[in-house]
């Protein structure tokens, strides 16, 4: 069954333009997307990227800079939301920046808020997630998150962009790292020069 349902989460975690990016990206495609952001990346998007959203009354022009048709925002705190069930079929999810703080409430399956719920869903459902963290230096705690996280299957891609396709600015880093999730789960895409042969 292929619905083109994607689930996509951006956490507080510094380099909240990956997950804004995947989202311009993915804005008026075939896949319908469902959107959620946690109350620490409203801050971050304001620090990092002058854009305030409201997370209560929520607009993709707000986000984005335009609306888009297949783009379906949750509330954080809508623990009622379709992707908290695993009878809600979906291609997987990406959390995109994830922070420390998620990472371990996902690792140990708190499920306290809607996006550490659908990443519990993906777990238990064995339908592909993937946690693109972003932290430095990371501690054992990190570490052993990641690797118990790594061992469920979970695919774990810290924010680490390479530079092998010669990115002449932040753009260029950010799009090596949407090419890598949406190359995951196999969506075509052209966003960086790719690697063919030295
Ligand atoms: C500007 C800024 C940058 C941050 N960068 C990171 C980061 O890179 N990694 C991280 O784990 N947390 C970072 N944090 C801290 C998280 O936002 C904080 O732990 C928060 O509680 C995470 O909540 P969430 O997982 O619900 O988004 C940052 C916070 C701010 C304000």
């Amino acid at each position: 069954m292929n619905l083109n349902r994607l689930i996509i989460s951006i956490t507080g975690a510094s380099g909240v333009i990956y997950g804004k990016r995947l989202v311009e990206v993915l804005a008026d495609t075939e896949y319908h997307i469902h959107l959620t952001l946690s109350e620490a990346a409203q801050v971050t998007l304001q620090e990092e990227s002058d854009v305030h959203v409201d997370l209560d009354r929520f607009r993709m022009e707000d986000f984005i800079g335009r609306a888009a048709s297949n783009i379906e925002y949750h509330h954080i705190g809508d623990i009622a939301a379709s992707i908290c069930s695993g009878s809600y079929i979906t291609e997987g999810m990406v959390v995109i920046p994830c922070s420390m703080g998620t990472l371990a409430a996902i690792s140990m399956g708190l499920a306290n808020n809607l996006i550490e719920r659908a990443a519990d869903v993906c777990i238990k459902q064995r339908r592909p997630l993937v946690i693109v963290p972003r932290e430095t230096p990371l501690s054992t705690i990190h570490l052993e998150n990641m690797l118990r996280l790594s061992q469920l299957g979970v695919c774990v891609m810290p924010a680490m962009p390479g530079y092998y396709h010669r990115p002449q600015n932040i753009q260029g880093q950010v799009d090596f790292m949407v090419s890598k999730v949406l190359d995951f789960f196999g969506i075509s895409n052209q966003l960086i020069q790719r690697w063919r042969g030295g």
